[in-house]
């Protein structure tokens, strides 16, 4: 059978990707074959398709980190014919065909049963961007916090991880600080949850303090570099600071002053190697309590074929919420 998908290519040292028609006998080996209905675009995905990042580790490969649709073979008897489901991360869409395509084979053990309390259009509107957002409230929640705690600050805030983090947080009790670049989208950020939204330019990065002034029970970070500096140096006594991303820097300059006079701990999220027992519940939350109220109003849908043009606005940062691709039409 033939199928449409996204394939991600090298010629010369160059990374190209464009819309081509595959072969299921071109798929990676695998227990389950799905008939994908839904992907979804992560920072990752962006970065793999442009070549604007070292993300794909074989060539060629079918792009798109996250895949949910519905079984149609499998060997494993964890997943019969027509269970929907959902995969997230391990290798696939950067060493092992992904999920902009219409079809994919994974091995079971990268699979995950669509949870209840969501749709499969839903589950990629979440994708990996929600799952790693939850991931870092639950992790932070292990490690205390409670929403009367104190307050919590995201950064990247109107982006994917960003925008859900919010919103989650929100729907717990959390009072949520978003920390944006973009003036233009506070009214969007208040509507889905955020209680006050603080400009990144409205801070002085050139000057962090080892310990500044005792501000943040929480913290998601998706930026690196200078902001999660000033975020370790501002929490409270006791704070959990959860590092997702690097979309400004891989770099961190701060001192021992937070970890060992305020106890706050930095806890690093990796949605990529979290063990199925965790995975899947994290996804069960995420249909459950952890739903995000605001999912469907940060949400936008593009077609299979608006998809290669659809990379480049959050290579240049200008994301917003998230975009569900609709793969089977
Ligand atoms: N650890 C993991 O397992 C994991 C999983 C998923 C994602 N990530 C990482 O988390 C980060 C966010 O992912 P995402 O999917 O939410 O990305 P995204 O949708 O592209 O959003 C990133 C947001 O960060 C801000 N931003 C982007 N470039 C920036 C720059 N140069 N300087 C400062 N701010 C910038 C922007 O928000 P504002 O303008 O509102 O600040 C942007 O909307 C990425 O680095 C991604 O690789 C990690």
């Amino acid at each position: 059978m033939s199928f449409r998908a996204l394939l991600i290519s090298q010629v010369d040292g160059k990374v190209t990707s464009g819309l081509t028609t595959m072969e299921e006998s071109q798929l990676d080996a695998g227990e389950i074959t799905i008939a994908v209905s839904h992907s979804s675009i992560n920072y990752k995905d962006a970065l793999a398709a442009t070549g604007a990042g070292r993300i794909i580790r074989r060539f060629p490969c079918v792009g798109g980190i996250d895949l949910a649709g519905t079984v149609t073979s499998s060997s494993d008897e964890r997943f019969s014919v027509g269970a929907q489901v959902l995969a997230t991360s391990y290798d696939i869409g950067v060493a092992h065909h992904g999920g902009y395509a219409e079809r994919a084979r994974i091995p079971a053990d990268w699979v995950v049963k669509l949870p209840a309390g969501l749709s499969c259009a839903e589950a990629m509107a979440l994708g990996t961007a929600g799952f790693t957002a939850a991931l870092a409230v639950v992790r932070m929640e292990h490690n205390g916090l409670t929403p009367a705690s104190g307050k919590v600050i995201v950064s990247g805030a109107t982006g994917g991880v960003g925008s859900i983090a919010i919103s989650i947080l929100a729907g717990l009790g959390y009072s949520v600080v978003a920390l944006t670049g973009k003036v233009e989208e506070t009214e969007f950020l208040k509507s889905i949850g955020a209680q006050e939204v603080m400009l990144r330019q409205s801070l002085d990065l050139a000057k962090i303090k080892p310990l500044g002034s005792e501000t943040w029970a929480g913290a998601v970070d998706n930026l690196g570099g200078d902001v999660l500096s000033w975020m370790a140096s501002t929490m409270k006594v006791g704070g959990a600071l959860a590092s997702i991303g690097l979309a400004a820097s891989h770099s961190l300059n701060t001192t021992v002053m937070p970890f060992i006079l305020r106890g706050v701990s930095l806890l690093g999220i990796d949605s990529v190697n979290c063990a199925m027992p965790q995975r899947s519940e994290v996804w069960r939350r995420l249909g459950s309590d952890m739903k995000p109220r605001s999912l469907a109003d940060m949400t936008r849908h593009i077609s299979f074929d608006q998809l290669p043009d659809a990379f480049a606005a959050y290579v240049e940062g200008k994301a917003r919420g998230r975009v569900v691709v609709d793969i089977a039409g």
